[in-house]
């Protein structure tokens, strides 16, 4: 079964949105195998978002996501790591369908929400970073 990597953003937290974006997902029928709150370092956020180091949002977005904590899941099922995606709506929330967690609640093309991978290769690689084997409940 496939597994992809969900962040609720920092600005998710804090505006007390976690139960209906984790809400949104168990609807869909997404498993939530691991969940853990945490904050990361600015370190951390560099390394976690390496494939953007060099553009120009990268400064702002690895300050933003180590600004507070995050809700970070594994989410499993069928497609999961597109499902997942199709759930969040585009990166820009102007760009996002009615009904998606960005259109919904995003006002911030870099307080978005909500983060998810982009590819299973991207998972396999975010989930090992930020969850042990031991923290992953397989059914
Ligand atoms: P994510 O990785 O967070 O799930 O988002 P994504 O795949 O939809 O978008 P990506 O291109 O990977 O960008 C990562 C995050 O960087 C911020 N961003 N800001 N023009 C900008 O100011 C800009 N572009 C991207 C967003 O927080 C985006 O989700
Ligand atoms: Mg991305």
């Amino acid at each position: 079964m496939e597994r992809t990597l969900s962040m609720i953003k920092p600005d998710g937290v804090e505006r007390s949105l976690a139960g209906e974006i984790i809400r949104r997902f168990e609807s869909a029928g997404l498993r939530i195998v691991a969940m853990k709150m945490m904050r990361m370092t600015k370190e951390i956020a560099c390394s976690f978002y390496t494939e953007h180091q060099g553009k120009p949002f990268y400064e702002n977005l690895t300050d933003f996501m180590s600004s507070g904590p995050i809700v970070a899941m594994v989410l499993q099922g069928e497609n999961a790591v597109l499902r997942n995606r199709a759930l969040m709506g585009a990166t820009d929330f102007r760009e996002a369908a009615p009904g998606t967690i960005r259109h919904d609640f995003a006002r911030d093309v870099t307080k978005n929400i909500v983060h998810g991978s982009d590819s299973t290769e991207s998972a396999a690689r975010e989930i090992s970073f930020l969850f042990s084997e031991l923290e992953i409940h397989c059914d």
